[in-house]
C-alpha cells in the first residue's frame, strides 16, 4: 500500500528514515511517497505546506507525519494544526504505555487519551479589540463533542475497556464545557456495559500524578487533551515514547506527540520509538496489525535493556544503532509471527 511520509522539521528527517527502515524489517507492504512540509520547504519556497503534499495525501489516504516547527506567538500558523482542520481529522488518540525497563514512578500504565482535533480554543478565531486586549473563542458544538465521545466509547468496547472518563471544566464554562458534558452523559446510556466517569481538568491534573492507573480511556476536548497528553508522556518515560494518530472520516495522519526538538536535531540523539509506534497504529489502521504486533515486541524487548536507551530515557545509545538493533531484533522474531 502507497502511505505519504513527511519527515518534517529538525529531528523529523532522522526519525522518519529510521521509522521506514524499521516498517520495511517488518515485512509490511508499504510504499512510501516522501514529501516534504515545514518550516524548512516554507524558508525556502514560501509554502508551508506544497501542493504535491496535499496531492499525496488525497491521492494515498494514509499519512505519517514527522514533527514541524511553528514560530510562538508570531509568524506562520502551525501547519500540523492546518492539516487537522483541512481534512477535518477529529479524533486525536494518544494510547500512554509503558514499555520495557523505562522507568516510571508509576507502575505499569495502559491509559488511552482522546482528544478533539478540530475545534476548541483551536478553531484560531482571535481577534484584537485594542493594544492592551485580545480575544481568543473557544468554539465547542455538538457533533464535534459528539463524534470524539462516540469514538471513545467505541474504542472501549472493542477493546474491552473499564471505563471512560470525561474531562472538562463545566464548572465554570457552564455553556462550552456543560453541553460536552452533557453529550458525554447522553452517548454513555448507548453503551451500558462502559461507566462513565466525570473529572474536572484541574482535578485531572492532580488525579493523573497521584494515581494514574485509576484510569482507562479518556476523552476530552482540544486543548486539556493537548496539555493533559503531555502530562501522561511524562508518567512512562517521556515524549519521545508516546506515538498519536489524527482520524477523520476518510484520511488519518500518525505523528510522534513531540515535536522538532531542535535542540537535538542533526546529532543522532533522538528517541524514534514515538514515530515507530505511530507506524505501529498505522499499520493497524491499514490492516497489517501482524506487522505492527511483531514491531511492538522487538521495541519492549530492545527496551527492557537500559543499555539500548537514548538520551532522553537516560542512556547511550545513538539513534542509527538503536535503528539497527531494533531491526536484529526484528529479524530474530520474525518467525514467531
Ligand atoms: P519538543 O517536543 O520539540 O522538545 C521538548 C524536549 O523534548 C526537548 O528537550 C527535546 O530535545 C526533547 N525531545 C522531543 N522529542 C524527542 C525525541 N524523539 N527524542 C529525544 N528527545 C526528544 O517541544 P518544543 O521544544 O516545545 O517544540 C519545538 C518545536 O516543535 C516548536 O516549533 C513546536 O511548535 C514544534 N512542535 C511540533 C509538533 C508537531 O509537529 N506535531 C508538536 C509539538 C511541538
Amino acid at each position: 500500500m502507497k502511505v505519504t511520509m513527511i519527515p518534517g522539521d529538525g529531528i523529523g528527517q532522522e526519525i522518519a528514515k529510521s521509522t521506514m527502515e524499521v516498517i520495511d524489517a517488518s515485512g509490511a507492504t508499504i510504499e512510501w511517497e516522501v514529501v516534504e512540509a515545514g518550516e524548512a520547504v516554507y524558508n525556502k519556497t514560501g509554502q508551508l505546506i506544497p501542493d504535491e503534499v496535499f496531492n499525496s495525501l488525497e491521492t494515498n489516504k494514509v499519512g505519517i507525519k514527522g514533527p514541524m516547527t511553528t514560530p510562538i506567538g508570531k509568524g506562520f500558523r502551525s501547519a500540523n494544526v492546518a492539516l487537522r482542520k483541512k481534512y477535518d481529522l477529529f479524533a486525536n488518540i494518544r494510547p500512554v504505555q509503558s514499555l520495557g525497563a523505562i522507568k516510571s514512578k508509576f507502575g505499569p500504565l495502559d491509559l488511552v487519551l482522546f482528544r478533539e482535533n478540530t475545534e476548541d480554543l483551536y478553531a484560531g478565531v482571535e481577534e484584537k479589540i485594542s493594544d492592551d486586549e485580545m480575544h481568543s473563542i473557544k468554539i465547542i458544538t455538538r457533533h464535534g463533542s459528539e463524534r470524539i465521545i462516540r469514538k471513545a466509547f467505541d474504542y472501549a468496547e472493542k477493546n474491552n475497556r473499564e471505563h471512560v472518563t470525561v474531562v472538562t471544566k463545566a464548572n465554570i464554562m457552564k455553556l462550552t464545557d456543560g453541553m460536552f458534558l452533557d453529550i458525554a452523559r447522553e452517548i454513555a446510556k448507548e453503551y451500558p456495559t462502559i461507566p462513565l466517569k466525570e473529572v474536572l481538568v484541574d482535578n485531572m491534573a492532580m488525579q493523573l500524578v497521584m494515581d494514574p492507573a485509576q484510569f482507562d480511556v479518556i476523552v476530552t476536548q482540544n486543548l486539556y487533551g493537548d496539555i493533559l497528553s503531555d502530562l501522561m508522556a511524562g508518567l512512562v518515560g517521556g515524549i519521545g515514547i508516546i506515538p498519536g494518530a489524527n482520524i477523520g472520516n476518510d484520511l488519518a495522519i500518525f505523528e510522534a506527540v513531540h515535536g522538532s526538538a531542535p535542540d537535538i536535531a542533526g546529532k543522532g540523539l533522538a528517541n524514534p520509538t514515538a514515530l515507530i509506534l505511530s507506524g505501529c497504529m498505522m499499520l493497524d489502521y491499514i490492516n497489517e496489525g501482524e506487522a505492527a504486533e511483531l514491531i511492538r515486541t522487538a521495541l519492549d524487548e530492545v527496551l527492557s535493556h537500559p543499555d539500548n536507551f537514548t538520551s532522553d530515557l537516560g542512556g547511550k545509545t545513538s539513534l542509527p544503532e538503536f535503528t539497527t538493533i531494533l531491526i536484529e531484533q526484528i529479524k530474530k522474531l520474525k518467525g514467531r509471527f
